[in-house]
């Protein structure tokens, strides 16, 4: 078989990527190694950026989301009980869409006409830096696709970043002593918006996504198991990082799903090698705090489509070649904030008393600060 972009993964970067590009005419196959149920049965973030939202539209991909999606004008922050809102509307007006990756993905997989290959096993890349083509074993048979092009959507564990040879790549990484334990219940949002928590015991995170459906998070040191954690037990660890008010009006009931996810900050440098290209987590990985990790991932998706179209229409490989430090641009921007939030509101045991001081005051100066106010709202609603 031949094409001309090979795809790696079937998350929303590598189905952003072929939507936008078979919009425009360029041939595509996505190769990934999970069953369509499997990719719709994880569970994460939902959190969308007005970038994203327009990107879902022009994929032909948004009405769903539309339909459904909380349009949410500012965030709760909360320190030590203390509850703040940033107004995004008043402050910057702008908006952010709470529509979950879950429900991205369905609707971009609906979208798509062209060739995927689900459950394709031992994908591997072959000479990325000449004529490209790539391998797999699909219902026990190899199979081989020429292309021009590799697109790496495979996310941090995938085969693309790992396909290339020692000192390719720059990685840059930091990894957190703790871990978000998730919960999703079948109960209302305990408020129109999220929450943010800052707490001695630990950050905690109020999500949702639906009017009836919500999601909370609690800090946990690594090594800690989810088998561990009980309902009763989350919950009651939870209304303790809350303000009172919160914790008094939240409406509790059994998890449908509970799951313990690392944070880490990581980026990969450059995008690009020879004729293959890495993005969303394939390149980057963010911290959840701020939720920037699916809209990382279209930001990036969007640019190499564009890229890949002029190549293809202009036989011009301005866009391709710019690809990786126009991404990166953005990338380190987002991994600002999502640090900069992480770093207020966890608690870090190594940095002592010291520590929260330190955070007591960057909160305080935030509520205080329009100025600053403004600069979370400009990163929380996504930069241009
Ligand atoms: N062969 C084929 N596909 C693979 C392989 C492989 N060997 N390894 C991984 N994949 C697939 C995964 O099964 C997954 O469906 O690549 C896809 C990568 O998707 P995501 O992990 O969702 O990554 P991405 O599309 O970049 O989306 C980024 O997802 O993890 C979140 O926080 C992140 O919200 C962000 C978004
Ligand atoms: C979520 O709803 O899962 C979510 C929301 C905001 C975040 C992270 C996760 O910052």
């Amino acid at each position: 078989m031949r094409t001309q972009i090979v795809i790696v993964g079937a998350g929303p970067a590598g189905l952003m990527l072929g939507r936008l590009l078979e919009q425009a005419g360029v041939e595509s196959v996505i190769l990934e190694r999970r069953s369509p149920d499997y990719v719709l049965g994880r569970i994460r973030a939902g959190v969308l950026e007005q970038g994203s939202v327009d990107l879902l539209d022009r994929a032909g991909a948004g009405a769903r989301m539309h339909a459904e999606g909380l349009v949410h004008e500012g965030v709760g922050l909360s320190f030590d009980g203390d509850r703040h809102r940033i107004d995004f509307s008043a402050l910057i007006g702008r908006q952010v869409m709470v529509y979950g990756q879950t429900e991205v993905t369905r609707d971009l997989m609906a979208a798509r006409q062209a060739p995927s290959i689900y459950e394709a096993e031992n994908v591997e890349l072959h000479d990325v830096d000449g004529a490209p083509w790539v391998s797999y074993v699909k219902d026990g048979v190899s199979q081989r696709i020429d292309c021009d092009f590799i697109a790496g959507c495979d996310g941090f564990h995938g085969p693309s970043r790992a396909s290339l040879p020692e000192g390719a790549l720059s990685l840059f990484e930091r990894v957190y002593p703790f871990g978000w334990l998730g919960i999703l219940v079948d109960r209302p949002p305990v408020e129109h918006e999220l929450i943010y928590a800052h707490h001695a015991r630990g950050f905690a995170l109020c999500s949702q996504r639906s009017p009836s459906r919500s999601r909370y998070y609690i800090q946990v040191p690594e090594g800690e198991r989810a088998a561990d954690w009980s309902d009763t037990r989350f919950w009651d660890e939870l209304r303790q990082r809350l303000d009172p008010a919160t914790a008094e009006a939240l409406p509790t009931g059994p998890s449908i799903e509970k799951s313990i996810a690392p944070l880490r900050s990581f980026v990969a440098e450059p995008l690009r090698f020879g004729k293959l290209f890495l993005a969303g987590d394939a390149a980057h990985i963010v911290p959840p705090t701020g939720a920037k990790g699916l809209n990382l991932a279209m930001s990036d998706v969007a640019l190499l489509a564009d890229a890949l179209i002029e190549f293809y229409g202009e036989k011009s490989t301005a866009g391709i070649d710019a690809y990786s430090a126009h991404a990166l641009a953005r990338i380190w921007k987002a991994e600002r904030f999502s640090w900069w939030m992480t770093s207020l509101f966890h608690t870090f045991p190594e940095t002592g008393p010291f520590g929260r001081r330190i955070q007591r005051a960057e909160f305080d100066y935030l509520v205080g600060s329009v100025a600053a106010q403004q600069s979370l709202a400009e990163n929380y609603t996504g930069l241009r």
